[in-house]
């Protein structure tokens, strides 16, 4: 799995954090490890974007932005907004090709979710993961509403012939909810794909040493960590798939 494409049902659901924790998990684990923000919106030249995000919480790997446009839209406005060039899938699958040359792992941060716009043909980070045969890893909110938004996606990824390797819980709440409780036992079926993990909430602030000290507790052994799915929704959610175990006392509304 040389390029994994890391996207997800929207904006602000954790994909940089989650980005963050695979490198973290993947470093700690003595691979080169190459992150690719192809378009980053709605930062000024000289402020930090998403890739040093990731190189603050996870350290050292190899990042690239192949543009930044200042205004926070979806990349294909904002290029045309700028009278800038916009970045094409080929673009994006060429310079994650090359960098999976000189890497072992090479993480493509999208931007917003996986149908928003890179240029005005309509090109999208899905163009980029099937010229790049990759696999997708979708990143989902935990509560309510995530089941529709993570459904569509998967059915996107689908109907284009491509991949989810699996979800991963963006900020996963101290205090989970009802839905957020029940949506363990339910996103993997409708996202037709496995739960990889689930990063706490706070983890974007924590400090890097213990952000790296922890990523891999958060994410499942097909992203390099040993996070155990049963175990962590036994722990959260014992009563996610039956009300009758949940009054039965092996869960708690109250938990
Ligand atoms: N698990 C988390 N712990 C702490 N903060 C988080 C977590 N997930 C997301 N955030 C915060 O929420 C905001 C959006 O997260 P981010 O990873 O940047 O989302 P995206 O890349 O999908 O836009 C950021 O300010 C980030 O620090
Ligand atoms: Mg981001």
């Amino acid at each position: 799995m040389p390029v994994l494409i890391v996207s997800g049902t929207g904006t602000e659901i954790g994909k940089t954090v989650v980005t963050a924790a695979v490198a973290a998990t993947a470093l700690a684990r003595d691979l080169d490890v190459a992150v690719l923000k192809p378009a980053q919106t709605g930062v000024g030249s000289d402020e930090p974007g998403d890739v040093d995000e990731v190189i603050r919480l996870a350290g050292g790997v190899t990042t690239v932005e192949l543009a930044r446009f200042p205004e926070p839209l979806a990349p294909a406005t904002a290029a045309r907004r700028a009278g800038a060039p916009p970045v094409r899938p080929h673009e994006i699958a060429e310079t994650a090709g090359k960098l999976a040359t000189e890497h072992d792992l090479v993480l493509v941060e999208g931007a917003g979710g996986l149908l928003v716009r890179f240029d005005e043909e309509g090109g999208t980070l899905a163009d980029a993961a099937r010229l790049l045969a990759a696999p997708v890893l979708v990143v989902a909110p935990a509560g309510l509403g995530t089941l529709n938004t993570t459904a569509l996606t998967a059915e996107a990824l689908r109907a284009r012939g491509l991949a989810a390797l699996g979800l991963v819980i963006g900020s996963w709440p101290a205090v989970p909810d009802l839905a957020a409780r029940c949506n363990l036992a339910d996103l993997p079926d409708v996202a037709g794909a496995p739960l990889l993990g689930a990063v706490p909430h706070g983890a974007g602030a924590l400090t890097p040493a213990r952000f790296r000290r922890s990523a891999a507790d958060w994410l499942a052994p097909a992203l390099g960590g040993g996070w155990d799915v049963a175990r962590f929704t036994a722990d959260a959610a014992p009563g996610a798939r039956s009300r009758a175990a949940w009054d039965a006392g092996t869960g708690s509304a109250e938990r």
